[in-house]
C-alpha cells in the first residue's frame, strides 16, 4: 500500500486544520494514497472525486479538517461534508495508513459531526464510509445517536454473463433516457416505501428527494460515470402509467462497471423482472468492454441480497452506513 513519505504515527491528538484554510496541495500525496487504496480494496477510480476535492481546497471552498503529519507539511487524514436542505452528509473520510488508528479517525469524524450540527436548521447527517477501518465492530463518536447500517460491496465476474437465461420475457424492456427522470423518481419512491433503503437515504421516500438522487448520479462523477448504454427501464403494463423497474449502471473504472440503482415496483416483484433488469445491464457492460460489475446492498435486504446471489455476485468488502437524525 503507497504511504506518504512521512510515516511516523501522531504521538498524541493534534490539533486539526480547517480545510478552507490548507494550501492547494495541502491534500495532495494523501489523495493519491486514498486513489490507490480505492482502485486495490473496490477497483474504483477515485481520480474523478480527488480533482473535484483539489478544486474545492483551491477555492478554499471545502468544508471539513485534515489531521497534520508528524511535520505539519502536508495531510495525514481529512474528513468533509457538504450541507443542503437540513441535511449534511460526510463526503470522505480518509487517514493514511501509518496515521491509521482508530482515535485519529474518530478525531475526525467528531470534527465534521460537531461543525454540522453547529449549523442552523440541521436535522440529518448521513454517511457511507467505504474506507473506514473495521466498520461494524468499531467504536465511533456519539455512538446511541449515529446508528451504523451493515451494508455490503459485492462484485461479479462478467465472463460468463451470457449464459444466464432471460426472464420475463413479457414486459417491454427501454433503453434508459433522460426523458423517463420523472418517472424513474416516482419508482424509487414507490419502491422503496418502509425499505430499509429510505432510513439510510432520504432522499429515497419522496420523487422529489429521488429527483435529486437521480440527477447526482447521472450528472456527477461520485458513482461513477453513468453508462446510458447499460441503463434499462421496464414499462408498466397494461395500459399503466408509468415504470415496473429499472436497472442503472456507470463505469467506475476502465472494464468495472457498476449498478447505481435497482428497483422494481412492489406490484410486479417476484415474476423475474428484477433479474432480467440486472442481466441486461450486466450483458451490455459486457458487450462494451467490461469483465466486472459491483453493486452495494443493505446486509438485510435479503431479497435483494438472494438475487444478487444467484446471480453471481459474491461479497468483497463490508462498509457502514451511518444515520443520525434528529427526534
Ligand atoms: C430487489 C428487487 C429489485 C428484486 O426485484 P424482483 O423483480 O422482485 O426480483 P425477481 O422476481 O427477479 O427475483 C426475486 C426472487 O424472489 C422471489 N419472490 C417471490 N415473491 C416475491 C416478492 N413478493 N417479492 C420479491 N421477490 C419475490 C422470486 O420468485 C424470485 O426468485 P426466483 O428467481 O427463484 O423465482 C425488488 O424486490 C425491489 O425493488 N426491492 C426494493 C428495492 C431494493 O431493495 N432494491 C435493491 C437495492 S440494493
Amino acid at each position: 500500500m503507497a504511504a506518504t513519505s512521512e510515516s511516523r504515527p501522531a504521538a498524541s491528538p493534534v490539533p486539526l486544520v480547517d480545510l478552507r484554510d490548507v494550501r492547494p496541495g495541502y491534500l495532495d500525496p494523501l489523495l493519491k494514497e486514498e486513489a490507490a487504496e480505492w482502485i486495490q480494496s473496490l477497483d474504483w477510480d477515485f481520480e474523478p472525486a480527488a480533482g473535484l476535492v483539489q478544486r474545492f481546497v483551491t477555492m478554499h471552498a471545502l468544508t471539513g479538517y485534515a489531521l497534520p503529519s508528524s511535520s505539519g507539511m502536508q495531510a495525514a487524514g481529512y474528513a468533509y461534508f457538504v450541507a443542503d436542505e437540513g441535511k449534511g452528509l460526510i463526503g470522505g473520510l480518509f487517514v493514511s495508513e501509518p496515521y491509521r488508528t482508530p482515535e485519529n479517525e474518530n478525531t475526525l469524524l467528531k470534527a465534521v459531526l460537531d461543525a454540522m450540527w453547529r449549523m442552523h436548521g440541521l436535522r440529518r447527517i448521513e454517511a457511507q464510509l467505504m474506507l473506514l477501518d473495521a466498520p461494524l465492530e468499531r467504536d465511533v463518536p456519539y455512538p446511541h445517536a449515529f446508528t451504523p447500517h451493515a451494508r455490503e460491496f459485492l462484485e461479479a465476474p462478467l465472463a460468463q454473463i451470457v449464459t444466464l437465461p432471460p426472464r420475463n420475457p413479457s414486459i417491454v424492456i427501454a433503453p434508459w433516457s433522460d426523458h423517463r427522470r420523472a418517472d424513474a423518481a416516482r419508482l424509487i419512491s414507490t419502491a422503496y416505501a418502509g425499505h430499509i433503503d429510505s432510513q439510510i437515504n432520504d432522499q429515497y421516500r419522496s420523487p422529489g428527494g429521488a429527483r435529486r438522487f437521480l440527477m447526482n448520479i447521472v450528472e456527477y462523477p461520485g458513482c461513477g460515470n453513468f453508462f446510458t448504454p447499460a441503463s434499462f427501464v421496464a414499462l408498466a403494463g397494461g395500459g399503466g402509467q408509468g415504470l415496473a423497474g429499472m436497472s442503472l449502471a456507470s463505469i467506475v473504472s476502465p472494464g468495472v462497471g457498476h449498478i447505481t440503482q435497482a428497483c422494481v415496483a412492489p406490484a410486479y416483484r417476484g415474476t423475474g423482472l428484477g433479474y432480467e433488469l440486472l442481466r441486461r445491464s450486466m450483458v451490455s457492460l459486457a458487450a462494451h468492454g467490461c469483465h466486472k460489475v459491483s453493486l452495494t446492498v443493505t446486509s438485510s435486504n435479503t431479497n435483494a441480497a438472494k438475487l444478487y446471489r444467484r446471480m453471481g455476485f459474491v461479497p468483497r468488502r463490508e462498509f457502514a452506513a451511518y444515520v443520525w437524525e434528529q427526534s
